[in-house]
C-alpha cells in the first residue's frame, strides 16, 4: 500500500479552498480524513462530499489559532479514526493592505492563524507522532509571498516568511526522527481568501477607515498568474469560487510526501524564488 493509504489524516482549513483540494486527495489516495475549520456551514458541506466520495471522515470544528481546543478536537478524531500520521496544516488568511493602513487586529488575526496555527498543530501532534515511533509527515503551507517580499499584503508575506523559517526549523529539528516535513508554497490559486479577509476586515471596522470590499486574488501575483503543481488554478474569479470547485490537488505535493522528497509545487518561477532552494521533507533528505 502506497502511503499514506490507509493513515489518518489532519488537514486544517479543509472547508474550502486548497484545504479541501487536499482533502479530496487525501481521499483518492486512500487515506482517512478529519478535515477541520472554523467555518461549521461549509465544513459540514465538505464532509458530505468527502463522505460521498468513499472517504472514511469525521470533521472537526476548529479555530487553529485557539491553543485549548486542538487537544480536544485531536483526541476526538484519533478516536472515530485512529492514531494521526499525516498533519496538514493549511488553514490561513488574508487581510489588511499596505502596512500603514493595517491595523492592529487584522495583523495580529493574520498572524495568529498563519503563524501560531501552525505552531499549535505541530505541538499538538508532535508528540503523539514522536510516542509512536511511527512514520508521520507534517505539511505546512506557506506561500510564494513568504518567500518574495509583496507590496500591499504585508500581514500575511510576514506571516509566510515566519511559515518558512517555522517549518525549515523544524525540518531540522526532526532530521534523524521518523517525522517528515514539507512545505507547499502555492502562488495564485483562485479560491474563497480574498473574501474571508474582507469580511473579517468589515467585522473588525470601527466606521473609522475605509473598509475596502474584498480583493481579487491577484493581489499575490504582480505579474502573471503563476501555474502551481499542487492546485489547478480555476479560471473562475474568486468571489463565484465557493467550496463546490476547490482546486483539485494533483500528485504534486503527494508524491513529495510519499517518496519522500524537497518538494517546491510552483513550478514556473519567480527570479527570486528560483534562487532559494526547495525545502526539505523526510528526515535526511537533503535537498540538492
Ligand atoms: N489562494 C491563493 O492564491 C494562495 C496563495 C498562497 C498561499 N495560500 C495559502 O493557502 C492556504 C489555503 O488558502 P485558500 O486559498 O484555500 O483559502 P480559502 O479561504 O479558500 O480556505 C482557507 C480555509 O481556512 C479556514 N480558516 C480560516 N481561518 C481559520 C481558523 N482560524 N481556524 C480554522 N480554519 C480557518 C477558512 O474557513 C477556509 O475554509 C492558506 O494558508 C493561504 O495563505 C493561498
Amino acid at each position: 500500500m502506497d502511503w499514506p493509504a490507509g493513515e489518518a489524516a489532519f488537514v486544517t482549513g479543509a472547508a474550502s479552498g486548497i484545504g479541501l483540494g487536499n482533502a479530496r486527495a487525501l481521499v483518492v489516495a486512500g487515506a482517512k480524513v478529519a478535515p477541520a475549520d472554523v467555518d461549521e456551514g461549509r465544513l459540514a458541506e465538505a464532509a458530505k462530499e468527502l463522505t460521498d466520495a468513499g472517504g472514511t471522515v469525521t470533521a472537526v470544528r476548529l479555530d487553529v489559532s485557539d491553543e485549548k481546543n486542538r487537544p480536544t478536537a485531536a483526541d476526538r478524531v484519533e478516536e472515530a479514526l485512529g492514531p494521526i500520521s499525516l498533519l496538514c496544516n493549511v488553514a490561513g488568511v488574508n487581510g489588511g493592505g499596505p502596512i500603514e493602513e493595517t491595523p492592529l487586529k487584522i495583523w495580529r488575526w493574520v498572524l495568529g492563524v498563519n503563524v501560531d496555527g501552525q505552531f499549535i498543530g505541530a505541538s499538538t501532534f508532535l508528540p503523539r507522532f514522536r510516542s509512536r515511533g511511527t512514520r508521520a509527515h507534517i505539511l505546512n503551507t506557506a506561500s510564494v509571498s513568504g518567500l518574495v517580499p509583496t507590496a500591499n499584503v504585508g500581514a500575511c508575506t510576514a506571516s509566510k516568511f515566519a511559515g518558512v523559517g517555522f517549518t525549515m526549523v523544524l525540518r531540522e529539528e526532526l532530521r534523524d526522527s521518523d517525522v517528515g516535513v514539507s512545505l507547499l508554497v502555492p502562488g495564485t490559486v483562485a479560491t474563497r481568501l480574498d473574501l474571508t479577509a474582507g469580511e473579517a476586515e468589515a467585522k473588525c471596522s470601527d466606521g473609522s477607515r475605509t473598509v475596502r470590499s474584498p480583493r481579487p486574488t491577484t493581489r499575490y501575483s504582480p505579474r502573471a498568474p503563476i501555474p502551481t503543481e499542487s492546485a489547478n488554478r480555476s479560471s473562475k474569479p474568486s468571489e463565484t469560487v465557493g467550496s463546490s470547485s476547490s482546486p483539485t490537488v494533483s500528485g504534486g505535493p503527494w508524491s513529495a510526501v510519499r517518496t519522500p522528497r524537497p518538494r517546491m509545487p510552483t513550478r514556473r518561477s519567480t527570479d527570486a524564488t528560483a534562487r532559494i532552494r526547495p525545502l526539505g521533507c523526510r528526515p535526511g533528505a537533503r535537498t540538492r
